[in-house]
């Protein structure tokens, strides 16, 4: 099944995480600059919660909030489990904790592995009334470079199917949220080839695509036609990988 291929994947990938989350803490960083909100939490959840650094910087703008850290893959967890007031492994589409109990639901770059209306409906079940929602994910120009190049090669998936963000506003909006804001960046990381981009991706966990991935190795032909045509987007600072960020805050 698919979401235990993708936890696995997250699960063997936590010891070399940090090194290649380059654009995963950019991102968190700027999910934290976009949260303006008039009360500090006093209780917060980080759903997807990595290897912690979202819960670091939560906690460098409110030291006093109790942080519940939440992940389904428990290698990711053991390294995180310092950051937080308490922690546990467990899927974000259905937390094992009771309702209202959350002042802050903050997930940062895990969204994309789950179904948005499920993950978003417990979002609201375990927020207190007028608690708030601060999300990243994301959007379909995601890897656009890597489809690109893969596309003449074969007829395999090479991406997750992203969603558009007016679909992650419809989400929050059928589940119940209110106030809510989107905003969207491309963020770019540069490599100085297409092994090292690919290394990069497998070394955060997030190779796995769903249904119609390629299971096997490419014939040295077939790559030889990837990596050119993925040279085609080559620029001063090396082959780019385009992460189309989507961003969404709003309220219960
Ligand atoms: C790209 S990492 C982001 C981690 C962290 N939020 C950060 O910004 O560094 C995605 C994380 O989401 C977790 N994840 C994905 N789907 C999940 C789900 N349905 N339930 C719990 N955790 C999930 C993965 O195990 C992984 O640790």
């Amino acid at each position: 099944m698919l979401k235990q291929r993708v936890r696995a994947a997250f699960d063997r990938a936590a010891p070399t995480y940090d090194a290649a989350a380059i654009v995963q803490r950019r991102v968190c960083d700027r999910l934290l600059d976009a949260l303006q909100i008039p009360d500090a939490p006093q209780r917060i959840i980080d759903a997807g919660c990595g290897t912690g650094y979202g819960a670091r910087r939560l906690r460098s703008r409110w030291a006093d909030a109790h942080i519940t850290g939440v992940d389904f893959a428990p290698s990711m967890l053991e390294l995180a489990r310092q950051d937080f007031d308490a922690c546990f492994t467990a899927d974000i589409e259905k937390l094992p904790c009771e309702d209202a109990l959350f002042d802050l639901w903050w997930s940062s770059l895990s969204l994309q592995w789950c179904d948005a209306g499920i993950a978003f409906g417990e979002a609201m079940r375990v927020l207190k009334t007028g608690g708030w929602l601060a999300v990243s994910t994301l959007g379909p120009a995601t890897f656009h470079e890597l489809r690109h190049a893969f596309a003449g090669v074969d007829h395999h998936r090479h991406t997750l199917s992203f969603s558009e963000a007016d679909a992650i506003g419809d989400a929050l909006g059928r589940a119940g949220f209110r106030n809510i804001v989107l905003r969207r960046e491309r963020h770019i990381v540069h490599y100085p080839d297409l092994k090292s981009l690919l290394r990069a991706v497998k070394a955060i966990g997030a190779h796995n695509v769903g249904e119609g991935g390629r299971a096997g190795m490419l014939g040295r032909h077939a790559w030889q036609n990837v990596e050119a045509a993925y040279e085609h987007f080559r620029q001063a600072d090396g082959l780019p990988a385009s992460y189309d960020v989507i961003f969404a805050c709003a309220q219960k």
